[in-house]
């Protein structure tokens, strides 16, 4: 069947179609049983076809599916706000719920603006958003400005207002040519030159993802990174925002991801694994001071969707946080990303693996022509697409990206497998990993 009145993804990609979805598995309409190694797009952490929450979200579709936040509350939206910040950092005490990362995203741009307006009255000059190259924030006009991905920004870049960026830690290429350790995380440093650049008076907020997500598949930080961007954006009185998006909810081994370095934003959006891929929802999680400035001062955050504090979808947060707690889902992800660890050098001696990085399961594997000079297949021999398919026919579904190197040069995919993953799951979506890796060497060095 084609398409018909839906306007697909793409009207010339040729998709197989999914039909159901099992535990670790997505099975096509020939009964094909695939291994989802991206969780979708790192959002279906719990795994397919879970039925308490299919149920929990019945169960609340059957008592009130809606009313407007505006004018009633409900029980089930409190109770979800309860789990998120329970897996959030001591102070992170606040939560404001969307319908997906984008719209948690833009919450955050106009809270952080909100905010100083409330503090400093309407002459504050605090506007500026810094934010990096090689980068993702969403896909509504708001963060496209933000974002540093330039395949998805050219088109539309007349639409929207460009926000300053710093370069990202792309220590594999790194953009400012030194190398870690000695070059001393200046690529963090560069934050307080753009900060003093545009004048401390004028910065809100500098917005990244602790793990760069599609756009540079798994790129992890050095660990001084976020200790640093953290020291300057206290200095000069800059909220430090970070994207958990696609790095958050138990994804690298911690409930998120700035716990590693044992820092504390002031504000974290989330979105994706918060629902477990049940229900479309975001969030944005925010530091007492920040909520609360608000509330003594005007006592409302002027901005709202209906669907703003669903309480069908918070019922899939609350259950699917509570099933992630039960089952240990994120000490699972924490230990099989030490058995991924292992199995990382074997990929890297692949002739097109460039580098595998990442944390937890959260994943990325850079594809490139030549390992000793890192030059990149021409974007015409589309690597990522090869190596996407010949994954698929081996049975396992990874998420490709491109652009990392230039805007257009560069490939590179994510391997993100649901956190529920067991060991034998690892170690079989790994082998089909290489085999779909083997089979690309072939199709690409031909
Ligand atoms: C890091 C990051 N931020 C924001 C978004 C936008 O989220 P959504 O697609 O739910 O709007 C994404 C989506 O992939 C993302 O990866």
């Amino acid at each position: 069947m084609d398409s018909g009145h839906l306007i697909p993804r793409s009207f010339t990609a040729k998709v197989r179609k999914a039909v159901r979805g099992e535990g670790v598995y997505i099975y096509d309409d020939e009964g094909k049983a695939y291994m989802d190694g991206c969780s979708g797009a790192l959002l279906s952490s719990i795994g397919h076809g879970v039925k308490e929450i299919a149920d929990a979200i019945y169960q609340q579709l059957l008592v009130m599916e809606f009313a407007h936040p505006s004018r009633w509350s409900n029980d089930v939206t409190v109770e979800a706000a309860a789990e998120v910040a329970s897996l959030a950092q001591k102070g992170l005490d606040y939560v404001w719920f969307v319908s997906g990362g984008s719209e948690a995203i833009e919450s955050a741009m106009k809270m952080a603006r909100q905010y100083f307006v409330e503090r400093d009255g309407n002459g504050s000059g605090k506007r500026e958003i810094i934010a990096r190259w090689n980068s993702y924030h969403g896909s509504t006009v708001g963060t496209m400005g933000l974002g540093g991905s330039m395949g998805r920004r050219r088109t539309f870049s007349p639409l929207f207002k460009e926000n300053p960026k710093i370069c990202a830690h792309y220590c594999y290429r790194c953009p400012l040519n030194l190398k870690y350790p000695s070059c001393d995380v200046a690529c963090a440093r560069t934050l307080e030159m753009e900060i003093l650049r545009l004048g401390p008076e004028t910065v809100a907020a500098f917005f990244a993802e602790p793990v760069v997500g599609s756009t540079v598949g798994g790129l992890h930080p050095p660990k001084e990174y976020w200790p640093i961007v953290r020291e300057i954006c206290t200095k000069y009185d800059v909220l430090l925002v970070a994207d958990e998006v696609m790095c958050g909810m138990g994804r690298t081994g911690k409930a998120f991801c700035t716990q590693h370095w044992n820092v504390t934003p002031d504000i974290m959006c989330s979105a994706k694994a918060i629902a477990g891929g049940y229900a479309p929802v975001g969030a944005m999680i925010v530091k007492k001071e920040i909520a609360e400035t608000i509330r003594d001062k005007s006592g409302a955050f002027q901005h709202g969707h209906t669907y703003n504090g669903n309480p069908v979808s918070a019922a899939a947060v609350t259950a699917t946080i509570r099933y992630m707690k039960k089952h240990k889902v994120i000490e699972n992800a924490a230990k099989m990303g030490k058995l991924f660890d292992t199995m990382a050098p074997a990929l890297e001696e692949i002739p097109i693996v460039g580098q595998v990085r990442g944390m937890g399961l959260m994943r990325g594997v850079e594809i490139v022509a030549d390992q000793k000079t890192k030059e990149p297949f021409p974007a015409s021999r589309k690597a990522a697409a090869v190596v996407t398919e010949e994954c698929m026919k081996k049975g396992l579904v990874v998420y490709p990206g491109t652009g990392q190197i230039s805007g257009v040069a560069g490939d590179q995919f994510l391997f993100g497998p649901p956190l529920v993953s067991t060991k034998e799951e690892i170690e079989t979506m790994v082998g089909r990993l290489a085999e779909g890796l083997k089979a690309s060497v072939k199709v690409l060095k031909q």
